[in-house]
């Protein structure tokens, strides 16, 4: 018997990075590696890295240095470590990783993370620095091993990945590629093992997800709102979410998907990133705010209940006072449940890096402070609103206090309650007592 390898995997940024370093954990696993919760007791380290904003970039080169430490430590003992930095980072910059962090060993691109086991193996054999960033004709999915369970109710499922959007902010389509849509056989299957395992909720992934047109059994495109009634119809499946969706491809039939499909949560995460049109322009976003003020008018006739999330940016080049004005107003119209919010990150090779008028960091950092003052406000009414209610609520994880879980309401916000381990997997109504900006607590019924 071979010694069991161990391996540590760390993951920044978005939730496909979480998806993607499962997958990337379960292929090694069926390689004969343990996971390790310990970056000391591992033979190899995965960073699963974000690229989006400066910061991101930024914190996995100073974890590299920590990681150097480390490995220098183990090695006077004897043991070897593989360094590996896996996704964004990897495809952006390449070999420049090694350049700036000679301790990695191997660097592989989000679309080739199926060769991992492989090329870890010749790096370790040929002690040498491996890379791979390639974006392969082979699909990567149909080379990672089958998902095995046990696992927890509420799971990610990738459906679509990459964009062609091309927003002048932004890396993703650089880093992860063109849009891609899995077929919806292969989603379908990946489904029913997940639901087989104890899922009882699946969040559809994509960066442009609600653009999905995987091939369907029928030999043509099908839609997300056709794939998520396929889905609704899997027995124990009971609820359905997807995320991030583009305000371009909100299309009749998904928006009707709010109002017939009782699996499908009451929940839209919908980006608008600036409330003024020449910014959106200068974005490339292909709406304006009046777009979308219209799609949410018709999102809320179809459920009038849903709970809307987005992504803003502050201090695009050239923004101006009155323009960021425009973001709040447009705040102000719709009213969120939650949401993300950034200052603008110049990210190189993308066309906003080259605008004149960069704002300056002062400006930028008390445009974000006023504007998450007004969404935090805006999310702590929605959470209040919802003291003396019963929701129904998907119990996912064991809280931190003894005899607690923590589950999620339909609006996906956290819920807290006194209950035991044996509901972990159950749909529960739950009366909600207490609300902050971040959870609710309650009382099961
Ligand atoms: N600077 C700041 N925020 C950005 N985002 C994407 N690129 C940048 C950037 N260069 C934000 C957008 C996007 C979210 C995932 O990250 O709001 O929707
Ligand atoms: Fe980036 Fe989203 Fe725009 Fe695509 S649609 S370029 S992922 S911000």
């Amino acid at each position: 018997m071979p010694e069991t390898r161990k391996v540590f995997i760390k993951t920044y940024g978005c939730q496909m990075n979480v998806y993607d370093s499962e997958r990337m954990a379960e292929s090694l696993v069926s390689q004969g590696y343990a996971e390790t919760e310990d970056p000391g007791d591992a033979d190899m380290i995965v960073l699963n890295t974000c690229h989006i904003r400066e910061k991101a970039a930024e914190k996995v080169y100073s974890e590299l240095g920590r990681i150097r430490q480390l490995k220098s430590a183990r090695q006077s003992e004897g043991k070897e470590t593989i360094v590996a930095v896996a996704g964004c980072v990897a495809q952006a910059e390449g070999a420049e990783v090694f350049a700036r962090a000679p301790v990695v060993d191997l660097v592989v691109g989000p679309q080739a993370y199926h060769r991992l086991p492989a090329l870890a193996a010749t790096a370790r054999s040929e002690r040498r620095q491996v890379i791979d960033t390639e974006f392969p004709d082979e699909d990567k999915f149909a080379g990672l091993p089958e998902r095995k369970g046990p696992r927890p109710a509420a799971a990610f499922l990738t459906v679509q990945e990459g964009c062609d959007k091309f927003c002048t902010f932004c890396v993703v389509p650089y880093t992860r590629g063109m849009e891609i849509s899995r077929p919806v056989a292969q989603v379908m299957e990946e489904a029913h093992r997940l639901v087989g395992q104890g899922v009882r909720e699946i969040t559809l992934l994509g960066q442009n997800v609600n653009a999905y047109h995987g091939d369907g059994p029928d030999g043509r495109p099908w839609s997300l709102s056709k794939l998520l009634a396929e889905l609704a119809g899997i027995e124990r499946l009971e609820r359905l979410r997807y995320t991030t969706s583009h305000p371009l491809d909100m299309d009749d039939a998904l928006i009707e998907a709010h109002r017939g499909l009782p699996e499908l949560m009451p929940y839209l995460h919908l980006p608008f990133q600036a409330g003024s049109d020449r910014i959106l322009a200068a974005m490339n976003r292909k709406h304006t705010a009046s777009d979308y003020l219209r799609i949410v008018e018709r999102v809320r006739e179809a459920r009038p209940d849903i709970a809307l999330s987005t992504d803003v940016i502050v201090g695009f080049p050239g923004e101006t006072d009155e323009e960021f004005q425009q973001t709040l107003d447009l705040v102000r119209e719709v009213g969120f449940a939650q949401a993300f919010s950034f200052k603008y990150s110049a990210r190189p090779g993308t066309p906003a890096a080259n605008i004149d008028g960069q704002v300056p960091e002062d400006v930028k950092a008390d445009r974000l402070a006023r504007l998450q003052e007004l969404l935090q406000s805006q999310q702590s009414r929605f959470n209040a609103g919802c003291i003396g209610k019963i929701v129904p609520v998907l119990f996912e994880k064991l809280g931190r206090r003894a005899g607690q879980l923590i589950g999620r309401s339909p609006y996906l916000q956290a819920v807290h309650a006194e209950a035991q381990p044996g509901l972990l997997g159950r749909i529960l109504p739950v009366e909600i007592s207490g609300a902050g900006v971040n959870s609710l607590a309650g009382i099961v019924r």
